[in-house]
């Protein structure tokens, strides 16, 4: 820290993002991304907006937030494009939460709630999700602040019913709900439908996981066309040019894929659902994930251990080091071959690993 950093952020604990190795050498199964490219098209439409470099994108993301609307069944003033879903979270944190209106999430829920909160100087309260990890919306009753929930939950994988988000929004009409539907497309259900009833509900959503554009960084929020004009106020007030050329392009011509994103989908919940048979008959404990990656704990080993004896044999899985995360490691549900890999792996670690409880 230099001294001249502002007081103010001091004691900053930045988000540590998982390892993105650049080399190729490991089966990467920690950061959620899809095992599949985007199509062909997609490289095209990025490809000739990179011949217009020299001239500064459309500061209002036209073509994009057109094509948004339309996908979710919205007006185009509904939407807000973003930087990654990360950066419209940011600036949900920044727009609807004061000293008054802490941020409110769950214990074990994305890691990065606590840092936008922390970087913008809002308070924040978390709320201990229930032993099965589950989200009880009961919980939430009664409290003042802005609730962000991630549906399905990170890196839980666990669910909730729409009808579950509707109790929450009810539960304080003049209390604003962000719904962070980052992984809903793989087996989630949204609350996209109920934006039009509410107008304290904000869904935000991804291009990084389903879409599999991770690189080209891009993600929205939908809601009520007031809270989308905060939200616009506070994007225009830090990067008007929040979005390239590239990825606005891209983004437009990934929504014309949407058999493609489905049929994909369709694949890696398919293979979630034989990856999780196959660690269970192993002797896994896992959550019932409705997302692209599986949360799972060996009786008696600790997730540490299994992340590095992972590593060790070239397959990268995530490890979370707090005390309800630690027995269990994040595994992004990849291609057939990365599962076969991993659970061939797993087989050995289980089998030669004195560390690891033998049967
Ligand atoms: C729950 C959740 N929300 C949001 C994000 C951010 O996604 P991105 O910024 O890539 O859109 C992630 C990324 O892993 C996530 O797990």
């Amino acid at each position: 820290m230099s001294r001249f950093l502002s007081k103010k952020h001091a004691g900053l604990a930045p988000y540590v993002p998982g390892e993105q190795p650049q080399s190729g050498r490991y089966i990467k199964l920690n950061t959620n991304e899809s095992p599949f490219d985007v199509p062909p098209a997609v490289v095209e439409a990025a490809r000739g907006a990179a011949e217009k470099l020299r001239l500064y994108p459309d500061p209002d993301c036209r073509e994009l937030t057109a094509a948004l609307a339309e996908s979710m069944g919205v007006g185009p003033d509904q939407i807000v494009p973003a930087n990654g879903s990360d950066e419209v979270l940011d600036f949900a944190f920044l727009a609807f939460c004061d000293g008054g209106r802490p941020a409110l999430f769950p214990d074990v829920t994305y890691g990065f709630y606590r840092v936008f909160a922390a970087v913008n100087g809002v308070p924040y309260r978390e709320i201990p999700l229930r032993p099965d990890f589950s989200v009880a919306v009961e919980d939430y009753a009664g409290l003042a602040g802005t609730v962000f929930l991630a549906n399905p939950n990170a890196p839980t994988g666990l669910a909730l019913p729409a009808e579950r988000i509707r109790a929450l929004l009810d539960q304080d009409r003049d209390r604003v709900v962000v719904v962070d539907e980052a992984y809903v497309d793989f087996g989630g259900e949204s609350a996209a439908a109920l934006i039009p009833e509410y107008d304290n509900l904000l869904v935000t959503r991804t291009f990084s996981k389903s879409r599999s554009m991770a690189g080209a960084r891009l993600g929205y929020a939908a809601g009520s066309a007031a809270l989308i004009a905060d939200l616009n106020a506070i994007r225009f007030s830090v990067n008007p040019y929040n979005l390239d050329r590239m990825t606005l392009a891209a983004g437009a011509a990934m929504l014309k894929c949407e058999e493609t994103v489905r049929a994909n989908c369709r694949a890696v919940a398919a293979q979630r659902e034989k990856t999780a048979a196959e660690l269970a008959a192993m002797g896994f404990e896992l959550t019932d994930s409705r997302a692209n990656f599986l949360f799972a704990r060996y009786p008696g080993a600790d997730g540490e251990t299994l992340y590095r004896a992972l590593k060790d044999r070239g397959i990268l899985v995530r490890h979370f080091s707090a005390p309800r995360t630690k027995d269990f490691v994040r595994i992004t549900v990849g291609s057939p071959e990365d599962m076969r890999a991993l659970t061939g792996a797993l087989a050995e670690i289980l089998e030669g690993c004195a560390c690891v409880p033998q049967k």
